[in-house]
């Protein structure tokens, strides 16, 4: 039976952990060699993991843990089109969307990249046609306002990138609406005019229960001023379910489709990608695919304890399964990044915070961490006493960009130094002696980091940083057996909300519900 427990190298880490016990960070940055041994640069990123509790030992260990699980095979199989998502029988094929025109990948005998290049085609062709002017609204003005309607992988990728794409966005402005309280489209909506608005609903199935009512929210907004035929102008879908698309009054011409081997929570390459393209222009939105490219190609093609996807998953193993570290933060020091973690909390926490290993067996070793972070230095003022002085560590990316976007140098200065600080003082801690006996001062240290400085923040560069998140979570999910790729746990919600909804609109308490819920339902329903 495949169970990363029963690995030779999953023993030799337990026995290797022991001997870490005495193991100093504080020790191991006094030697001239461990930066450069610890430490990779790809393309403009340099990835520093020498802040880690690991020895040369360590890496070779982890790497052998890689090999034995299968993730050179499982790359494989990924790359090549094969049905990996087991439970849903689909390949995973997010990776096909930054592909080149010359690659061949077949699902079911069919190659699908033309298919890719001939929606990137049609993803160029409306993008140029809206950010000139041509594309108008139903009075002839132009585009002044986007609305993304989409939820979960069909919102948070596109927010994050646009958000920290800032700097590159002209045109239109784009908004995303989400939640499916009211709040979120309402205040939306409010300052926008119906004859300059283009609503994009993203929905990978297209009955997403957020997303449809809020879709049906826009038409109905729309349609109190608009003729019924503006609907065409107003509306895009982007979806693999072009039935449904029709059903809700979206022409075919105006559906960007994806097919069901995209994972949502990794579609912002796909047609998802629409409302990026629309923001920062068809150019961007293909330097953005083509660093996701290179960083494929960096995961296929180099040794695993050069790796940089790689060693981020397998360092992600060694905390917690052999530390037994709970989390993993992600902390930018730029603003431009501050829905890093948002996103990679469910690209993330959807796909390897599960159970049930491949085979439907309860896994007996810890799965996926949780996933939080937010903006250094603010961060800094907030959960960082936490981190720094909790008895239980949290490992974390800190991430940098050398060369900002504004012109204030003095910030970025200390912005910098407020970086490398931090990392210094969660690797190298305080002692007693330091903190003049002070012992409310003392900090353990030993505390594990990743630092990865961009040379700057540019499509490319986010897009390479993005599917390095990407496969370090697929490496992690193979090492823990998992099928990243469905997310069979956000089912049972859904369907518990549906005859509770029923129960709430009939005012009527029903009488198969538990004690707990019928009681909030008649405190809600009471004047
Ligand atoms: O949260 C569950 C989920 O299925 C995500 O995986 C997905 O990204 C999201 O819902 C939205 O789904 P859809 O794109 O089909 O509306």
């Amino acid at each position: 039976m495949k169970t990363p427990k029963s690995y030779p190298s999953w023993k030799a880490l337990e026995t290797h952990h022991m001997d870490m016990r005495d193991f100093s960070l504080r020790e191991a940055l006094t030697k001239e060699d461990r930066f450069k041994d610890f430490s990779l640069i790809m393309e403009d990123t340099l990835f520093d993991f020498s802040k880690h509790l690991v020895t040369p030992e360590t890496i070779a260990l982890l790497t052998d843990l890689a090999k034995e699980s299968g993730v050179e095979t499982m790359r494989k199989k990924m790359f090549s089109g094969e049905k990996i998502n087991n439970t849903e029988n689909r390949s995973v094929l997010h990776i096909a969307c930054r592909a080149p025109k010359s690659e061949i990948i077949n699902v079911d005998g069919e190659n699908v990249i033309p298919f890719i290049h001939q929606v990137l085609d049609q993803i160029e062709k409306f993008t140029n046609s809206v950010r000139s002017g041509i594309h108008t609204g139903y009075t002839g003005k132009s585009i002044t306002d986007i609305v993304n309607i989409g939820i979960g992988g069909s919102d948070l990728g596109p927010r994050y990138v646009v958000d920290a794409l800032q700097d590159f966005c002209s045109g239109a402005k784009v908004h995303f609406v989400s939640n499916v309280d009211g709040q979120d489209i309402s205040k939306t909506l409010e300052p926008l005019s119906p004859e300059t608005t283009l609503f994009i609903i993203a929905s990978k199935t297209f009955t997403t229960e957020e997303t449809m009512m809020n879709a049906g929210v826009a038409k109905q907004w729309l349609l109190q001023t608009a003729p019924k035929s503006s609907v065409a102008q107003h509306f895009v879908a982007v979806s693999t379910n072009a039935a449904a698309v029709e059903t809700f009054g979206i022409q075919k011409d105006n559906m960007f489709q994806f097919r069901e081997w995209v994972g949502g929570r990794y579609s912002l390459w796909s047609a998802i990608g629409l409302s990026i393209a629309l923001a920062i222009g068809f150019e961007n939105f293909k330097a953005l695919l083509n660093g996701a490219r290179a960083m494929d190609e960096h995961f296929l093609n180099t040794p695993l304890n050069k790796n940089i996807p790689v060693l981020m998953g397998v360092l992600g193993v060694w905390y917690r399964n052999f530390y037994n570290y709970p989390a993993h933060m992600i902390l930018p020091y730029d603003n431009r990044l501050g829905k890093i973690a948002k996103f990679t909390q469910q690209m993330d926490m959807e796909s390897n915070g599960k159970a049930i290993d491949r085979n439907g067996h309860h896994v007996d070793y810890a799965t996926g961490p949780i996933i939080f972070g937010e903006p250094g230095t603010d961060s800094q003022h907030s959960f960082m006493q936490w981190v720094h002085q909790s008895p239980t560590p949290v490992p974390a990316d800190f991430i940098l960009c050398k060369k900002p976007a504004h012109q204030l140098e003095q910030n970025h200065t200390s912005l910098t130094a407020n970086f490398l600080a931090q990392t210094r003082a969660l690797a190298i801690g305080q002692t007693l002696e330091e903190a003049d006996g002070d012992s409310s001062r003392i900090f353990t240290g030993n505390r594990p980091t990743t630092s990865i400085i961009m040379r700057e923040l540019t499509p490319y560069a986010l897009g390479s940083l993005i599917a390095a998140y990407e496969h370090k979570v697929f490496v992690q999910g193979v090492i823990w057996n998992l099928n990243s790729f469905d997310q069979p746990g956000v089912e049972l919600g859904k369907i518990l909300a549906k005859p509770i909804k029923t129960m709430l609109e009939a005012r009527i308490i029903h009488d198969d519900m538990d004690i707990s819920t019928k009681k909030l339902a008649k405190f809600y329903m009471m004047e």
